[in-house]
């Protein structure tokens, strides 16, 4: 049995540090080995990603890593010779899908003992799932974190070059890494990072401690990176942060994000999203900047995790229902054709059933387009997990039933409305049955099917509604 390195395990204390210092980026030169080349040289690797974008654009770095060193992508897990898993934490059912994951992994270790298995991401930034890993799943070779992905090559050449299994899962406040090569995985559409972290420490949320510290990246790396999207053809951009409203607070420097939003319009690129933002700092001047520019795409993910005062302040959330409720106007009346979306928990602790009767209530004033509705899940370390819960499991899924129905009654009657208008859609990609039936999303972001030709992936095109599902619509192309 191979022995096992442990430099850093992960420690909630140390996750949960702030301080007020100015994080600088560093700028990296990323350096293969001769060693490292050699062990890149006819391998090849596969990860597997969970959860949210941040982990997709980890995915995207990881992979750039891997390339850069010389391994090729395999095209399926059993034919890899390194298989990554890079985890989510924000639930327990995304670990649990983790767990029985490597359990499957055993048969490729089975097959062919060269082959490395790594797990990173936000799971592994807790220290009770890293002592589970290290004891009972021995066939993983390398356990890293969010925070040490540029160190991933010395980690690899050590696994491979000394035979043992590797844990490098550091609790910090976190850097700014510039400079890392990565390989995107889509042509038209890209995420750019904008910071990093989360310090708003929702009493539920495990981010702020599996991530570090909120970190705003420079504003002229950011115009450096979508200028240089811009130029290779790409379509839409979107800003990624748990927080993008307090994009540059850290820096110190004046640099906000409706400042850094104005500046990405005027690269040309033609659409631009974000995500995610948090109803607690979001301003009027990013109210004015997204009505003012129309590559700025009128969709907004707004979450509001419940509609009750009470539950928000045990949330830890920072807004009331009316301070929500106000913006959401203010949203509306300046922004054509707003499409707002959220997220949604129920069966907070203790959350009495006329405390969730507001988050329906909420649902029916904003009348959103989409949301993501979650049953609350205790995270070890965090404040709600050492709340007592009274409320069965039965009784939250039969309000999670209940919620679903009330979001899918306005998700359809919005998606109904688009019956008829002739909405911009970017086409992603034909379907795998037929290339003549292509799909892509529209500026509410709102997926659309219709029939075209393949030619026309990458490319915005008109497209006339004529039929409304729960999740997308169905319509004709339309000429120019
Ligand atoms: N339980 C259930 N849902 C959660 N989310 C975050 N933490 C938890 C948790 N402990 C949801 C929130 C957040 C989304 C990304 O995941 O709604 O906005
Ligand atoms: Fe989690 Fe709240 Fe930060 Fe979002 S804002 S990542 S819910 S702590």
């Amino acid at each position: 049995m191979a022995q096992c390195k442990v430099v850093h395990k992960p420690e909630m204390k140390e996750a949960a540090r702030r301080n007020k210092d100015v994080i600088n980026a560093t700028y990296k030169n990323l350096v293969v080995s001769d060693k490292m080349k050699d062990i890149a040289k006819n391998r090849t690797y596969f990860i597997r990603t969970y959860g949210c974008q941040a982990n997709i654009r980890d995915e995207e770095t990881i992979a750039g890593i891997l390339e850069y060193a010389g391994f090729k992508k395999a095209n399926q897990i059993q034919d890899a010779n390194v298989v990554i898993l890079n985890t989510c934490a924000v639930r327990e059912n995304a670990e649990d899908k983790v767990f029985g994951e490597i359990g499957a992994l055993k048969s490729l270790k089975t097959k062919d003992s060269d082959c490395v298995i790594a797990i990173c991401g936000c799971m592994i930034q807790q220290k009770h799932i890293v002592d589970i890993i290290q004891d009972k799943y021995r066939q993983v070779d390398l356990l890293f974190g969010t925070h040490n992905i540029d160190n991933l090559l010395n980690l690899l050449e050590e696994v491979y070059e000394k035979k043992v299994r590797v844990i490098d899962v550091e609790s910090k406040m976190g850097e700014v890494i510039e400079n890392m090569p990565s390989l995107r995985l889509e042509k038209y559409k890209a995420f750019v990072n904008i910071m990093y972290g989360c310090d708003k420490f929702c009493t539920y949320c495990i981010v702020p401690y599996t991530r570090g510290k909120e970190r705003s990246r420079k504003m002229e790396d950011i115009l450096k990176e979508c200028e240089d999207l811009v130029n290779k053809g790409y379509q839409e951009i979107t800003l990624l942060g748990q927080n993008v409203n307090a994009y540059g607070k850290d820096l110190h420097d004046g640099s906000s994000f409706a400042q850094l939003m104005e500046n990405v319009t005027k690269l040309g690129i033609s659409r631009l999203r974000f995500t995610t933002s948090h109803p607690w700092d979001f301003t009027d001047e990013m109210i004015d900047i997204i009505a003012k520019y129309d590559n700025i795409m009128p969709a907004i993910h707004l979450p509001v995790q419940s509609g009750n005062d009470e539950i928000l302040r045990l949330m830890g959330r920072r807004y009331t229902s009316k301070q929500y409720k106000e913006l959401v106007d203010k949203m509306k009346a300046k922004i054509p054709n707003l499409a707002l979306t959220t997220d949604i928990i129920v069966g907070f602790p203790n959350e009495t059933y006329e405390q969730f009767q507001d988050t329906l209530k909420m649902v029916e004033y904003v009348q959103y387009d989409g949301a993501f509705t979650f049953i609350y899940s205790p995270r070890v370390g965090t404040p709600a997990a050492k709340m007592n819960d009274n409320v069965t499991d039965e009784e939250k899924h039969k309000r999670f039933d209940e919620l679903v129905k009330v979001v899918e009654k306005y998700a359809t009657i919005k998606a109904n409305a688009l019956v008829g208008k002739t909405l911009k859609v970017l086409v992603d990609g034909a379907s795998k049955k037929n290339k003549n039936v292509l799909s892509g999303y529209s500026e509410e972001n709102k997926l659309v099917h219709f029939v075209g030709d393949p030619s026309l992936v990458g490319k915005i095109v008109k497209v006339k509604i004529k039929e409304s599902h729960l999740y997308s619509v169905i319509g004709d192309l339309v000429d120019d």
